[in-house]
């Protein structure tokens, strides 16, 4: 069984990790209504990685015999009017959940539980790539969005991402 601290910490990560999804899915259901769907479809893929990030951390919990109990999540309250608002919103987002993991992280290594900092280190590393990737859409948009053939270029490039299961096997 898991130490009760880390253990209720990741289990409001779990919780966390959905809400990212529907604040995912959030901004794909403000870009189809911007008919941007290349936008769409890139968060609608960043939302199913969320789903994923929630799982290991239920298997994880599962296969430490530690209880799971799942929460309300809340509603989605970025608020959305130009294009760059859901990809700014989405940066400070993964930020704020960097900010999350570490805290857990933190409560692990101070009762030497190397097995979940052991598990931790992936998602310590994949926030990296979440901020860098949302830090790159940012540039992006303000480089080419102004345009309406940049924006165009861009949305076609958004629409061929394709969900990628995640590399983390438990
Ligand atoms: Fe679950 Fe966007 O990190």
């Amino acid at each position: 069984m898991l130490n009760e601290t880390v253990a209720k910490l990741l289990n409001a990560q779990i919780n966390q990790e959905f809400y990212s999804a529907y604040l995912y899915l959030h901004f794909a259901n403000f870009y189809v209504e911007q008919d941007l769907n290349g936008f769409a479809n890139w968060y609608q893929v960043q939302a199913q990685e969320e789903r994923d990030h929630a799982m290991l951390m239920t298997q994880y919990m599962q296969n430490n015999d530690t209880k799971v109990t799942y929460e309300a999540v809340a509603k989605p309250d970025a608020k959305l009017t130009g294009h760059i608002d859901a990809l700014k919103a989405g940066l400070a987002h993964e930020q704020y959940v960097t900010g999350l993991i570490h805290k857990i992280y933190e409560a692990a290594y101070e009762i030497r539980d190397f097995r979940t900092m052991q598990f931790l280190d992936w998602f310590v590393k994949e926030q990296g790539e979440e901020e860098k990737n949302a830090t790159d859409l940012i540039k992006k948009m303000k480089l080419f969005g102004s345009d309406a053939k940049g924006l165009y270029l861009l949305d076609q490039e958004l629409a061929a991402r394709t969900y990628v299961a995640p590399s983390l096997v438990l």
